[in-house]
């Protein structure tokens, strides 16, 4: 369930309004990831300053630097807060990592992640605290909920791959901005989530998906182009999406994922099968021969596509065991295939044009559920999770 905030100023929020100031002075641990930001860290030091004293907040700010060596060490050094650190970390680089990496270190009840660019509102914090006090698990800084708005000069590219982004992840989450990089949690559930393994860009879905939270809520906000440095999501940073996309569908929807792919897999067995049908009768081999080379080529391919991507969670396993497990438990179905294909070229579909095509399709049709069932819980069981 998503839900939007609504700031009415009625008893019940005012009760969650003197909730949250208990929660926000119980301390905030602010993550900034950073990469080349030197120049913007004296500046967002400064709002969040501003922010502090206005509010009476107690807080740390945790910058997450891979190593930039730009002077964001000095940066933050020179700025003199003692409730600013920079953790300057050297391997397993990239922005979720350091993220995740700043999360488990931090050290208040209550989790932020920002850029470092000034792109987000370091002013919204306190209304995205009151949000998670009013009993959301997750609040996201949202440029698309009514209220919230993008700098006019983004491209039209940029636009449309971000709209286009949020829609392949709709399955996984329906909030309305799920690639924002400015969220809020509370520790105590982030220390409870499935195991992380994001890559590449989009951690607040990573978070979203393996801590199962369903009260998420989106604070508007106005996301600003930056001034200083460059964007470091390039185009090789976008295509890890669709790896982690692929990640997370599987998690969320296990089972599904796994037939969906073995059903992929089994179409491109069609295509292997019937050319190798049609070359076989083109060479002059009879009908029963043919259906029989279709079945027998398209069960190596199969394999080997299951092996690699469907299953690929058993890929260590012996090859050739799997091999003749595979046949073994695709051998029903491979019968139960050719039967069905002998009888249906018998019948008066076999005078039709592309007789043998058809035949050919029945059979295969009837061969599958078989083995799907066979390979999903024997072959290719889960033994454990990669
Ligand atoms: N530690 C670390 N390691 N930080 C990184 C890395 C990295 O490999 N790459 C980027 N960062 C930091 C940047 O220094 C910045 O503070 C923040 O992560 C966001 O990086 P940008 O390069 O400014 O990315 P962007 O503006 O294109 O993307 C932002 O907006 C997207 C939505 O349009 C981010 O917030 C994304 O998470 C968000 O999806
Ligand atoms: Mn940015």
């Amino acid at each position: 369930m998503t839900v939007k905030m609504e700031m009415n100023l009625d008893t019940q929020v005012r009760d969650a309004q003197e909730l949250a100031r208990i929660q926000v002075q119980s301390g905030l641990s602010i993550i900034i990831p950073t990469y080349r930001e030197a120049e913007n860290i004296p500046l967002i030091l400064q709002r969040i300053d501003k922010l502090r004293q206005e509010q009476n907040l107690t807080l740390e700010v945790l910058f997450m630097d891979d190593d930039s060596r730009d002077g964001s060490v000095e940066a933050v050094e020179r700025a003199g807060f003692d409730w600013a650190r920079i953790v300057v970390r050297t391997s397993d680089r990239g922005l979720s990592q350091a993220v995740i990496d700043g999360f488990t270190r931090a050290q208040y009840p209550v989790l932020i992640c920002v850029d470092c660019d000034l792109s987000h509102p370091v002013e919204a914090i306190p209304q995205m605290v009151l949000a998670l006090a009013t009993g959301q698990q997750f609040v996201l800084g949202s440029r698309y909920v009514s209220g919230g708005s993008t700098d006019d000069d983004w491209g039209i590219f940029r636009y449309i791959n971000s709209r286009v982004a949020t829609l392949l992840a709709r399955p996984l989450t329906q909030v309305r901005d799920p690639m924002s990089g400015f969220f809020a949690l509370r520790r105590e559930d982030f220390n409870t989530s499935d195991p992380l393994n994001p890559v590449g860009y989009k951690v607040a879905l990573e978070l979203i998906v393996k801590c199962h939270f369903d009260n998420v809520a989106e604070v508007p906000i106005h996301f600003s182009d930056r001034q200083h440095g460059e964007s470091k999501l390039t185009l090789r940073e976008q295509l890890k999406y669709i790896k982690h996309l692929r990640r997370l569908y599987i998690h969320k929807f296990a089972n599904a994922m796994y037939f969906l792919q073995f059903l992929v897999v089994g179409a491109s067995g069609v295509v292997v099968n019937l050319a190798t049908l049609t070359l076989m009768l083109l060479a002059g081999f009879p009908n029963a021969a043919c259906l029989a080379g279709g079945i027998a080529t398209s069960v190596v391919s199969n394999f080997l596509l299951n092996r690699r991507f469907t299953f690929s969670y058993a890929r260590e396993g012996n090859i050739w065991k799997q091999f003749i497990g595979f046949v073994s438990v695709s051998s029903l179905g491979m019968a139960v295939n050719y039967a069905v294909a002998l009888g249906v070229l018998k019948s008066s579909v076999g005078a039709m044009p592309l007789g043998l095509h058809l035949s050919a399709l029945v059979g295969i049709a009837s061969g599958m559920i078989f083995n799907y069932i066979g390979n999903r819980y024997v072959i290719f069981r889960k033994t454990h999770i990669r």
